[in-house]
């Protein structure tokens, strides 16, 4: 039997940092506010000249340098974002063009599926490598919606931020990836989503959202799919040893711990320095964790998103 295994982590964040009070300086709103309802106090926000895809150049060049392989090696290149560059090409092929692949057999496409988009794709890798039909996969997760936001909204524009976040699968004979689970309930679309379309593009449209609903919604989601992964698994919720969940706000995190009874020392946390970055927030807080030496080896991991559509997911992961 194939598993894949994730092999190497890489993440970025822009320079340019946004903080709460520079905000309350933009809308009505204070840091005491934004802290005590989102947990959030900075995020990072791209500059000018940066691209969603120049972000995951960096990220995913950093993961294959983690990785120790030959970017040659990659055959397939699965890009999570709602904010690509371009309507098309898809952002996967500018930065297979960026990343120097040039092996034709290395499919590169886009997910679209907002901040769950990491897990998805990670989802689609995973059943290429379980098949046989690929080796090495870079998985991307990489948005830019600061682009997306109404800068006199402050019910959203205090949330959100850019960042890409990458890791290099493996084929491998141990897990790795024990499973992954994937929701749609596209009967909440309205409650989160952007109208930008083709019909009427280059047209500037920005996130509405109706944040008290998408949040109650989360909150019961994010516990359901992760009482279901256990369940899968057939594993206690003690036997994980770092929950790294979206991160869309400190409360949601708390709410849907609380109601697992896992413990908040076990959960990797961003949101306070990075706000939601989308589909980079799990790769990002992957990455850190990784990197500050919290997460080890043969450690047991669990991702879970939820985001517009409604979509959410979840992945147990053995690093
Ligand atoms: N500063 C001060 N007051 C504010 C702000 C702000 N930035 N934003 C809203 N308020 C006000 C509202 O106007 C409202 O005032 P009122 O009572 O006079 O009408 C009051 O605060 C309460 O508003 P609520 O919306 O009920 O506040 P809530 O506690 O729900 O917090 C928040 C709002 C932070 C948006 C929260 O609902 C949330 O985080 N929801 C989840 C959103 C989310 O995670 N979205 C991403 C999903 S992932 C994806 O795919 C993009």
């Amino acid at each position: 039997m194939k598993y894949s295994r994730i092999i190497g982590t890489g993440g970025y964040l822009p320079e340019k940092i946004l903080t709460n009070d520079d905000l309350a300086k933009i809308v009505e709103t204070s840091n005491e506010w934004i802290v005590e309802r989102t947990g959030i106090k900075r995020r990072h926000i791209r500059s000018p000249d940066e691209t969603t895809t120049s972000m995951a150049g960096i990220a995913a060049n950093r993961a294959i340098e983690a990785a120790g392989i030959d970017r040659s090696q990659i055959q397939m290149i699965v890009f999570a974002t709602c904010t690509p560059d371009l309507f098309f090409p898809n952002a996967a092929s500018t930065l297979q063009r960026l990343l120097g692949i040039t092996a034709t057999a290395c499919p590169a496409f886009d997910v679209n599926i907002a901040c769950s988009g990491f897990i998805y794709a990670l989802s689609i890798a995973d059943q290429y490598i379980r098949s046989g039909m690929v080796e090495h996969a870079l998985v991307v997760g990489a948005d830019s919606l600061t682009r997306l936001i109404d800068w006199s909204d402050r019910s959203t524009c205090i949330l959100f931020s850019d960042g890409a976040g990458a890791v290099v699968l493996k084929a491998d004979d141990k897990p790795g990836i024990y499973s992954t689970h994937l929701h749609t309930d596209g009967s909440y679309g309205d409650l989160l989503h952007v109208k930008g379309d083709v019909y009427n593009a280059p047209s500037c449209q920005y996130i509405n959202m109706q944040g008290n609903a998408v949040f109650k919604v989360a909150v019961t989601k994010l516990g359901e799919v992760v009482e279901e992964t256990l369940r899968f698994n057939n594993i206690d919720k003690e036997a994980i040893d770092w929950l790294i969940p979206h991160q869309a706000n400190l409360r949601i995190i708390e709410a849907t711990t609380r109601r697992l009874g896992f413990p908040m020392e076990k959960v990797i946390l961003t949101v306070e320095d990075q706000g939601n970055t989308s589909a980079a927030s799990v790769p990002l807080a992957l990455d850190i964790g990784v990197r500050d030496g919290r997460i080890k080896p043969g450690n047991l991991l669990l991702f879970e998103a939820f985001s517009a559509g409604f979509a959410w997911g979840s992945a147990l992961v053995r690093y």
